[in-house]
């Protein structure tokens, strides 16, 4: 089999990435080639750099025509992962790879999703409903914010003493747990090359 190429996109922290990138270091059909952010300042770039993975800084102008897709062909990459990314994926990086992009979500989707709800807002807005539940979702990407096929959900309880702050700490060891092994069976079945 041909060695799958992943990219991952992130606006922020990275740890995400980080983790994604720690699993598939050493594994014989997935290795991630590359990392991207909208963001200059983006901790993620300074994150990765001990792993020697190429990585690259992009405006809303190139993501909008077709330049970081060009990037990402150019790269031969067969699979993208948004991990933190801030941004509508343009119709031109959604045609190039179709069903080929995934992204995960603090939240179980189509609740607390959509425009607006990213990052702190998220474990704020499941507090401030009173709901009993919280969890991850991972989907694949299409034109609409959080609108994808959902391909993998988990639920941890809210605890009465949670706030925030605490609740985005499981949230993030539960985004941990998943998103790699979900990743890594997704791009070896249906989304294999
Ligand atoms: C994660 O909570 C993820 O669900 C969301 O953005 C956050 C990224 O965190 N899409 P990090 O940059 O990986 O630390």
């Amino acid at each position: 089999m041909k060695k799958n190429k992943l990219a991952i996109l992130a606006s922020g922290s990275g740890s995400n990435a980080e983790n994604i990138i720690r699993y598939f270091q050493a594994h014989p059909d997935v290795e991630v080639k590359l990392v991207g952010s909208n963001r200059k300042n983006a901790f993620v770039i300074e994150r990765v750099a001990p792993f020697g993975i190429k990585t690259f800084v992009f405006n809303a102008t190139q993501l909008m025509d077709g330049s970081v897709t060009d990037q990402l062909k150019a790269a031969e990459i067969t699979h993208v992962i948004l991990a933190g990314f801030m941004a509508l994926i343009p119709p031109n990086l959604i045609e190039a790879y179709p069903d080929r992009i995934v992204n995960i979500h603090p939240s179980l989707l189509p609740q607390f999703g959509g425009k607006g709800m990213y990052g702190m807002k998220v474990p704020e807005a499941v507090i401030a409903a009173g709901a009993k539940e919280a969890g991850i979702t991972i989907h694949l990407v299409n034109e609409k914010y959080d609108e994808g096929k959902i391909i993998f959900q988990e639920a941890i309880p809210v605890l009465s003493t949670d706030d925030a702050t605490s609740l985005m700490e499981r949230i993030h060891q539960l985004e941990y747990k998943n998103y790699p092994r979900v990743i890594e069976s997704w791009v070896l079945s249906a989304g294999s090359q």
